[in-house]
């Protein structure tokens, strides 16, 4: 997910831009850059953040200008790989948001025409697609080009030659300001607020051709009128795209984050290491060990490979062995913890793996291999759709390891994501939010999903929560139960049901209320439950990912009806770069 943002007005645009790139950032941070259109097309890019930038470092002067705030997939965070990206002839450039997923046979043949790439970028093949068929009309241009883009794009242009700024949108947002004289585009409003409360949410294939005071907008080659709305939210509303919190609104991001994390191609050379290894080890902290945890019991059921999961911090007091295929799993890759564990790994002769949200991270420059989870920025504290994007990852991996039975079954898992997000936690909430100390329990992968929910739940309502192994309570912990403590207990359509049924049983028995969360048609759990929480109908180990969604939900929603500061709570870092 990057910020783009694109000026055509009576102002000089080098602010405007500037400004509203910083009111991107949350999008996008690890480089910037923009590109102003007066004499000369003027281009400024830098790895850094743009709230870092200095206005004395670049000046240019003219009343259209393009600008980007990127979070890279393709090309580590530099100088070369920021936004914008020129043509050969430098008269053209373009910024991008998306993910273009056939840039490589393209850049192939664009190469071999003889076209001199300058970056790592996949979004670099628009600026030379553009100057192979631009033939002095920019939107034209533009509308050939996206004819070969396969992938989503918010796509803005600008051409020396002409005074307008086209702008072409599939998959990822765009919307225009109207104001009085001047036109912005931008990857959501929060950068035309200050000017223009008129807005136009563009559709998918929508192509615009605008300058400060006229505005063309095409559809499949005809040209088409948008409703404008006016916007009442505040800067800080629409960052958080009119969600309460960043928490929620990257929760309602799972169903997309979890398709894009699940549907890539992992490259077969760490695949057959993975598959050859004496051993292989994931290690991590919180939430990405927990989601490593799932990782161990998915890879014992469909591929039928043991793996070994550590606590970052503790797996320093195990020798690493050569041979052994070490995964560190970081969403910030930067948890020192992990990065510790990762180099002593390395310095031992292991093969080495990173799965991170951060193109360019620490822990990417460190392991032999990377693997990305494209989840976009995660602003909130508490993890949530980097954990969906892990759990995704992993998955994707047990499919490549074993006989892909779960890439078959998940085509439709995106909806039931979406099912999720509507599902009604209220009398749930009502009960935690009362409670002291509360269990979460599960059997199978569903054990690591009751460590997460716990986890979500404590750190950011501050009540005592734990995960448990259900058939483990019994074992010490049922002293703690009574009518105060409830449990959260998560009981899909899985071969562990029936036990679960009797665990649950023995909980009420000692007096403690139970949430269950189930398959919808399950009777049988609805009746001995408190509260019973249907999950939709998911695919083979999609229960996993919803029962994780509405656990998300759980706290998130508990935590509200506290008063609690939900996106930074109490105590925490997003990162915890200290070991
Ligand atoms: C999870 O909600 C917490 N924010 C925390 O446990 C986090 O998962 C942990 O610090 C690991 O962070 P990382 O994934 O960036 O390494």
């Amino acid at each position: 997910m990057c910020g783009i943002i694109g000026y055509a007005g009576r102002r000089e645009a080098g602010p405007v831009v500037v400004g509203g790139l910083k009111k991107l950032e949350y999008r996008g941070y690890d480089s910037f850059g923009f590109a102003i259109s007066g004499s000369k097309i003027a281009v400024y890019k830098k790895n850094g953040r743009i709230s870092d930038f200095n206005e004395s470092e670049f000046s240019a002067n003219g009343s259209l200008g393009i600008g980007h705030t990127r979070w890279a997939t393709h090309g580590v965070p530099d100088d070369k790989n920021a936004h914008p990206h020129m043509d050969c002839s430098g008269k053209i450039a373009i910024v991008h948001n998306g993910i273009i997923e056939n840039y490589a046979e393209l850049r192939k043949e664009l190469i071999s025409e003889g076209h001199i790439f300058t970056s790592d970028t996949d979004s670099e093949i628009i600026a030379h697609l553009l100057e192979k068929y631009y033939d002095g009309d920019l939107l034209s241009a533009v509308t050939k080009t996206t004819e070969f883009l396969d992938g989503a794009y918010a796509i803005l242009a600008l051409c020396e030659d002409e005074k307008r700024i086209v702008a072409a949108r599939q998959s990822s947002p765009l919307v225009l300001g109207i104001g009085d004289g001047e036109i912005f585009a931008s990857s959501d409003i929060t950068p035309m607020l200050e000017y223009t409360q008129k807005v136009i949410f563009l559709e998918d294939g929508d192509i615009v051709s605008f300058d400060k005071s006229s505005l063309l907008i095409m559809n499949a080659g005809k040209e088409v009128s948008r409703e404008s709305e006016l916007i009442d939210w505040d800067i800080d509303a629409a960052r958080k795209g009119g969600f309460d919190h960043f928490m929620l609104k990257e929760i309602y991001e799972e169903p997309d984050v979890f398709y894009n994390a699940f549907y890539f191609e992992p490259e077969e050379e760490f695949v057959s290491k993975i598959r050859d290894a004496d051993e292989i080890t994931v290690v991590g902290c919180g939430t990405s060990y927990h989601a490593g945890l799932i990782f161990r019991y998915l890879m014992e059921e469909y591929a039928g490979m043991p793996v070994r999961v550590e606590i970052a911090s503790e797996a320093s007091y195990f020798k690493p062995r050569p041979g052994s295929f070490i995964i560190a799993v970081s969403q910030s890759g930067e948890t020192a913890d992990t990065l510790a564990v990762l180099r002593q790994a390395k310095s031992a002769g292991c093969t080495t793996m990173a799965v991170t949200n951060v193109c360019g991270s620490s822990i990417t420059r460190v392991a032999d291999y990377s693997l990305f989870m494209r989840a976009g920025p995660e602003i909130s504290v508490a993890a949530t759709k980097s954990f969906i994007a892990q759990v995704a990852v992993f998955m994707r991996l047990v499919d490549e390891l074993s006989d892909k039975t779960l890439s078959e079954s998940f085509t439709g898992i995106h909806r039931v994501i979406e099912e999720c997000l509507m599902v009604d936690v209220d009398a749930a909430v009502s009960m935690c939010k009362g409670a002291k100390n509360l269990f979460f329990i599960g059997r199978g992968a569903y054990y690591p999903v009751s460590l997460e929910g716990a986890l979500k739940l404590k750190e950011i309502t501050y009540i005592h929560a734990e995960g448990y192994p259900a058939g483990e309570l019994k074992h010490g912990p049922f002293s703690l139960l009574d009518e105060d403590t409830p449990v959260v207990a998560v009981c899909p359509e899985h071969d562990s049901r029936a036990l679960m049924i009797s665990n649950i049983r023995e909980i009420k028995s000692r007096g403690s209320p139970v949430i269950a969360l189930g398959g919808a048609g399950d009777i049988d759990l609805e009746e001995i439950a408190d509260v019973f929480i249907p999950l939709p109908k998911a695919p083979e180990s999609g229960d996993i990912i919803t029962s994780s969604v509405i656990l998300q939900l759980l706290a998130y929603r508990t935590a509200v009806a506290m008063g609690r500061d939900v996106d930074k709570p109490r105590n925490l870092a997003k990162s915890v770069t200290v070991v």
